[in-house]
């Protein structure tokens, strides 16, 4: 996601101007160009020279040193970034780009750029915490400025508290991310993922179920929400986590699916229907324990609706990707389910074949199209298959939007 881009490097005096040099050399590493510009204060703690050798590119300091006499240095790196990002933001750096004062190199170039902003702030807790720094970020942040939120810990000057500049690994991923997001057609579009088995009850002690995990509708969601969307995960009875950025609703049997699904449906763009629904139910509930008899039992069971199915007829602008978990005539079946369905894509998955299937981190599907067009994959993990599906659904997206 890096390589090839512009990163305007704002280094401003506290004493975590060291983690920008980490920072330098992984956004290098990454395939970045990183230009550097330092405010006199930063250069009292690591020289010019470090970031120089870092970046392989110029540093800038001095607003009135002209290195090159056909430009205006801060008119001209101001325009050439992709980004600006101000690591480690002092309270002096924010307080000034806040109230529009331009006089270093840093708060002028600010003014100047009309690339995205993100600042990440570092210092003293009481400092950070103080009415006009808090201020000063809100003022900020309503211009359109993202904060990269600092974490609590250890801080240089003795204290524990909130204030240490975000990690140089978790800035990266934080580029990362937003320059995803920035590209991505999923960007602010609605969401809706199933994920997981459903629970249907027979007495209050025992149910029916299945053995999905809910990893690949986990996967799926969480590279949703990577690339910027709103996601409304909806979730059977899982042992995994939520990934973070995501609604999370909790469920249990197929009915419950259903009404939650039908709640949102109208107001999302796509649903991914990975959940492991199951068709049938107990006919009877019972409200006791049911007591072992002396003779064999047979439990009557009735069908459960087929969300997707419902969600095919009541199709208006959404996008519609089901998934089949076939044990013979994959494409068959998967291409019946499809059409009859109302798909716009289906994820078929052989769940004999080696490494596919339910529980494992692992998969092997095929991705059919409505048009016919298929892509087969190889074995994966199940956050490399959430990418690939993605990605269709994404060349699905600009297909509607021809
Ligand atoms: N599905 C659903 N509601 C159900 C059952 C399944 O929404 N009551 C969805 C699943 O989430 C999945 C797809 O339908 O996206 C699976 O299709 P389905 O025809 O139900 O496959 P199987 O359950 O494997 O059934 P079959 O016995 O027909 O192969």
């Amino acid at each position: 996601m890096l390589k090839g881009k512009k990163v305007l490097l704002c280094v401003s005096g506290g004493i975590a101007v060291y983690k920008a040099c980490a920072l330098t050399s992984k956004l290098t590493q990454a395939g970045a160009t990183v230009k550097v510009v330092m405010t006199e204060g930063a250069t009292k703690f690591v020289t010019p020279l470090t970031f120089q050798a870092l970046s392989r590119e110029p540093v800038y300091v001095d607003t009135f040193e002209e290195q090159d006499p056909t430009k205006i240095t801060h008119i001209d790196v101001a325009d050439w970034a992709d980004v600006v990002l101000i690591a480690p933001a002092t309270a002096n750096i924010i307080g000034k780009i806040a109230n529009g004062i331009a006089d270093d190199l840093i708060s002028t170039m600010i003014l100047a750029t009309t690339a995205p902003v993100l600042i990440a702030p570092a210092m003293n807790v009481h400092m950070y915490d103080h009415p006009a720094v808090k201020a000063n970020i809100h003022k900020l942040k309503s211009f359109g400025y993202q904060f990269l939120e600092p974490s609590e810990g250890y801080l240089a000057c003795g204290y524990v508290g909130k204030g240490r500049l975000m990690e140089p690994e978790a800035i990266l991923t934080y580029l990362e991310t937003y320059f995803e997001t920035k590209t991505s057609l999923l960007a602010r579009k609605a969401i809706l993922v199933t994920a997981g088995p459903t629970q249907e009850k027979l007495d209050p002690v025992r149910y029916f179920t299945n053995r999905s995990s809910g990893k690949m509708g986990y996967a799926i969601a969480e590279e949703a929400a990577k690339r910027g969307a709103n996601v409304i995960l909806v979730s059977g009875p899982t042992n995994i986590q939520p990934p973070p950025n995501v609604q999370f609703i909790s469920v249990t049997s197929a009915q419950e699916m259903f009404d939650k699904v039908m709640f949102y449906y109208k107001e999302v763009d796509i649903v991914i229907k990975s959940a492991a629904v199951a068709d049938y139910r107990p006919k009877q509930v019972s409200g006791q324990k049911i007591k072992k008899q002396p003779n064999d039992w047979a439990v009557e069971m009735e069908r459960t609706i087929d969300i997707l199915n419902t969600l095919g007829e009541q199709k208006a602008h959404q996008l519609l990707i089901g998934f089949a978990a076939e044990s013979e005539q994959l494409e068959l079946y998967a291409k019946d389910k499809l059409t009859r369905k109302n798909l716009d894509m289906i994820v078929a998955n052989s769940i004999v074949q080696e490494g596919a299937g339910f529980q494992g981190d692992t998969n092997i599907v095929t991705l059919i199209k409505k048009d016919g067009s298929n892509v087969s994959l190889p074995l994966m993990s199940k956050k490399e298959v959430a990418s690939k599906i993605m990605n269709e659904v994404e060349s699905l997206l600009k297909e509607n939007e021809k």
